[in-house]
C-alpha cells in the first residue's frame, strides 16, 4: 500500500454501534501501560489456576520474560471442564462444517468426551509431559480434539499446514523431535481427495522420533498402513473407552503449550513457542476485547488451524471464553462461489472473522453473490492477515455490512500470539478508518521507529516496535534462544522488533504497511523467500535465484523467481514447469511462484550481494535508480530484456 493515498480522514461510526469517542479504550490503555503488573494480575482472574501465580511478570532474564510465574493451570481444564461443570455443559461448542458440506456438532461436554479419550490414548502410548505431538490434519473435529488432549497431559503440540509438502513436514517433525504424529488417511480439496497420508509417509522415512501414527479416517481413500506404527484414530479411540476421565496435568504458567513454525529471513522456519498461562490470558483478553462474543453468538474465524490465527481463534481463545465457534474445512468459492455467504445464512453466524485476500476475491465475483443471502445475523466483521486496502475495506463494510456492521482490522503476528493493534468493540467501539488497524490494545506499548532507534513520530514510515513485553509474547525459539534474541530483540535492547513498516497518522492511527523484511504474505501465508531460494537452487538446474514479491490485486503479493541456470542447462517452458513442480514438492502448494524468470546474470554489487532492489525495480517498471556498485551493468539490462520477454510470452497464451 502506498502510503501516500492512505485515507488519513475517513472515519466511520457504523450504525449499528453507538458512537463513541475512544477515551475509554484510552483509559483502558493508560491503566495498563502504568501499572502492567496490576492490571494483568485481575485479568488473570479470569481463568481458571490450580495454584495461583507468584509474580505477575518475572523480567529479571530479558528478553525471556516469564508471566504469571509460580502459577498452575492446564488449558483443556480451561478450555473444557469448567464450562462441563458449569452452565456451559450442553452449549455447542463448534458447528463443523465439511468441504462436501455434511455438517456436525460438538457440545462442550461432548468435546470433553473425545478430549479425555484421546488424552488416555496419548498416555497409554507413552507420552508424557514435555512429548512433542506433531499434527498433520486438514480443519477437522480431531484437529482441535488433538490440541486439546496433547495440552491436558502436558505434551507439546506442533502442527503443521495440511498443504506442506513431505519435505517440509520432516524438517519440523525433526527439529522438534515429536513422538507421536497425527494424521489422516487424505483431505479434500474442491471436492478431490487430497492423499496427504502419502505425503506423511514420505516425510516418516527421514525421520527417527516418531513411534506412533494415529490416522483419521476422513476421505476413505485407500492407503498403507504400516504395521506397528500406524493406528486408526477411531479403533484406538474405541479401545479407550467411553467415559475415561483423564486428570489434567498442572502445568506451570511457563511451561510450553504449543511450536508453531513460521517463516522469517533465513531458510530455516522458526519454531515459535508459546508459553501456557501468558498466552492462555492474551488469548481470552484479545478476544473479548475485540469481538466481545456473547453466549448467544455463533462465532466464525475462516482461519485453518494450520496458522497461528486458527491454533488462538480457532482453539484457545473461544473455548476458554464458552464461546461457540463454526468450523469450516473448505475454499470461498467451492462449490458455487456464495459458500461463505450460505454458512453465513445457515447457521446464523453472528461475528465473521474473515481475511482481505478473501474480501479481494469477492469483489471479484460480484456482489449479487452476496446479496442472494440474508445476512442479517451478522453483528461483527473481522479481517486478519495482511493489509486490507481500503477499497476492499468499504466494499466488505457496504455489501457485508451494509454500512452497519463494525470491521475489526487486527494486526498480529505468530510470534505476538494474538491480536496486538486492532479496534475493539468489547471495551467501546473505536471509531473506524478503511485500511487502519487502529490503535494498540491495551498493555500494548507500540512504536514506530527509524533505522537508528529514534522515534518517527506522526506521518512518517518506519518499523513498528513494542516496547514492554506482554503475555501472549512467543517465550523462545524452540531450542534456539541466541537466534530468538537476535530475530527479535537483536536490532534494540528489549525492543522487540515485528519486521513490519506501519505509519502513525495525526489521531495516533497505525496503519500497517507490509513486511520491511524477506518475507512475503501471499494470500495472508506467510512465506520467506529464502525458503523458496533455497528450494529453487536444491534443483540441478539452477545456479542462483532471487524471489521477490510482486503485488497482486487479490493475493496481496505473488513470489516471483528471478534465476539463473547451471552450464548445461537451456531456458525452457518444460524446465519453468518442473521448477514449479519442484517448489510444490519441496515447500508446497502455497508457495508456487507466479512466474519463473530465466536470466544470463543477476544484479550484484561488487561483494557478490545480490541487489534485490534493482529486480524489485524491474518488477514494479520504476527506474533502476543508483548502479555504481554493480559488478556489470549490462546484467541489469539482460534481466530487463528477459523479463519483458517472459511478460510478452505470459501474455499471449
Ligand atoms: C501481516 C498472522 C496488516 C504482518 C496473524 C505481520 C497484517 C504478518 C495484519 C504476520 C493486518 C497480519 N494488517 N498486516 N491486520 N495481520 N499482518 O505470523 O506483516 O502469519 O507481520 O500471523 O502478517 O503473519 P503471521
Amino acid at each position: 500500500m502506498s502510503e501516500a493515498s492512505l485515507p488519513f480522514n475517513e472515519k466511520y461510526c457504523p450504525s449499528s454501534v453507538s458512537v463513541t469517542s475512544g477515551e475509554k479504550r484510552r483509559q483502558e490503555w493508560e491503566k495498563s501501560i502504568k501499572n502492567l503488573q496490576e492490571f494483568w494480575a485481575e485479568k488473570a482472574k479470569a481463568i481458571d489456576w490450580f495454584k495461583p501465580f507468584d509474580k505477575v511478570l518475572d523480567d529479571s532474564n530479558p528478553p525471556f520474560y516469564k508471566w504469571f510465574a509460580g502459577g498452575e493451570l492446564n488449558v483443556s481444564y480451561n478450555a473444557l471442564d469448567r464450562h462441563v461443570k458449569a452452565h456451559r455443559k450442553n452449549k455447542l461448542a463448534y458447528i463443523w462444517e465439511g468441504e462436501m458440506g455434511e455438517v456436525k456438532t460438538y457440545t462442550y461436554y461432548q468435546l470433553y468426551r473425545e478430549v479425555n479419550k484421546l488424552a488416555k490414548v496419548f498416555k497409554d502410548f507413552g507420552l508424557k509431559k514435555g512429548d512433542r505431538v506433531a499434527v498433520f490434519l486438514p480443519v477437522i473435529p480431531e484437529l482441535p480434539i488433538t490440541l486439546l488432549a496433547t495440552a491436558r497431559i502436558g505434551g507439546i503440540h506442533a502442527v503443521v499446514f495440511s498443504g506442506f509438502s513431505a519435505e517440509a513436514l520432516a524438517d519440523r517433525i525433526n527439529d522438534c523431535g515429536a513422538k507421536i504424529l497425527v494424521t489422516a488417511d487424505g483431505s479434500f480439496r474442491r471436492g478431490k481427495p487430497v492423499a496427504i497420508k502419502e505425503t506423511a509417509d514420505r516425510a516418516l522415512l527421514t525421520t527417527t522420533s516418531v513411534e506412533k501414527v494415529i490416522v483419521v479416517k476422513r476421505t476413505g481413500q485407500p492407503i498403507q498402513m504400516k504395521e506397528g506404527r500406524d493406528v486408526w484414530y477411531d479403533d484406538v479411540m474405541t479401545k479407550a473407552g467411553a467415559n475415561v476421565y483423564v486428570e489434567p496435568e498442572h502445568m506451570q504458567s511457563t511451561d510450553p503449550l504449543f511450536i508453531l513454525y513460521t517463516s522469517g529471513t533465513t531458510g530455516k522456519p522458526k519454531g515459535v513457542q508459546h508459553g501456557t498461562g501468558g498466552y492462555l490470558v492474551w488469548a481470552y483478553w484479545t478476544l473479548k476485547w475485540a469481538f466481545n462474543p456473547s453466549d448467544e453468538d455463533i462465532y466464525w474465524c475462516v482461519a485453518d488451524i494450520g496458522w497461528i490465527t486458527g491454533h488462538t481463534y480457532n482453539v484457545y481463545a473461544p473455548l476458554s471464553l464458552g464461546v461457540t465457534a463454526l468450523l469450516f474445512e473448505g475454499t470461498p468459492d467451492y462449490p458455487a462461489q456464495d459458500r461463505w455467504w450460505d454458512i453465513i445464512e445457515r447457521h446464523g453466524v453472528t461475528i465473521l472473522y474473515g481475511t482481505p485476500t478473501a474480501v479481494r476475491m469477492f469483489m471479484k465475483f460480484g456482489e449479487q453473490w452476496v446479496l442472494k443471502h440474508d445476512l442479517s445475523s451478522l453483528r461483527l466483521l473481522g479481517t486478519v492477515g495482511e493489509p486490507i486496502n481500503p477499497e476492499a475495506w468499504r466494499w466488505y463494510y457496504r455489501v457485508v455490512g451494509k454500512e452497519k456492521l463494525p470491521i475489526i482490522d487486527t494486526w498480529w503476528q505468530t510470534e505476538t500470539g494474538g491480536f496486538m493493534i486492532a479496534p475493539l468493540s468489547g471495551i467501546e467501539l473505536t471509531p473506524l478508518k478503511p485500511g487502519s488497524a487502529t490503535l494498540p490494545l491495551p498493555a500494548i506499548n507500540a512504536d514506530i521507529y527509524d533505522e537508528k532507534g529514534q522515534s518517527v513520530g506522526t506521518g512518517n514510515k518506519g518499523l513498528l516496535v513494542v516496547k514492554s513485553p506482554w503475555p501472549g509474547m512467543l517465550q523462545t525459539l524452540w531450542k534456539d534462544p541466541e537466534r530468538f534474541k537476535q530475530t527479535y530483540f537483536g536490532k534494540w535492547a528489549n525492543i522487540y522488533c515485528t519486521g513490519d513498516y506501519a505509519i502513525k497518522d495525526p489521531d495516533g492511527y497505525y496503519w500497517l504497511l507490509g513486511r520491511a523484511d524477506e518475507v512475503l504474505k501471499v494470500a495472508g501465508h506467510r512465506i520467506g523467500t529464502v525458503e523458496l531460494e533455497s528450494a529453487l537452487v536444491s534443483h540441478p538446474a539452477v545456479s542462483e535465484a532471487a524471489v521477490m514479491g510482486k503485488e497482486d490485486s487479490v493475493k496481496g503479493e505473488v513470489p516471483v523467481a528471478f534465476v539463473t541456470l547451471r552450464s548445461g542447462f537451456q531456458p525452457s517452458d518444460e524446465l519453468r514447469a518442473e521448477l514449479v513442480k519442484h517448489i510444490r514438492t519441496t515447500i508446497g502448494p502455497i508457495a508456487t511462484p507466479d512466474a519463473i524468470v530465466i536470466v544470463n546474470k543477476l544484479p550484484k554489487t561488487r561483494s557478490g550481494k545480490i541487489m534485490r532492489r534493482i529486480l524489485k525495480a524491474v518488477l514494479v517498471g520504476a527506474p533502476i535508480g543508483d548502479v555504481s556498485t554493480l559488478e556489470d551493468d549490462a546484467s541489469v539490462e539482460d534481466i530487463k530484456v528477459t523479463y519483458e520477454e517472459l511478460r510478452r510470452q505470459i501474455n499471449k497464451k
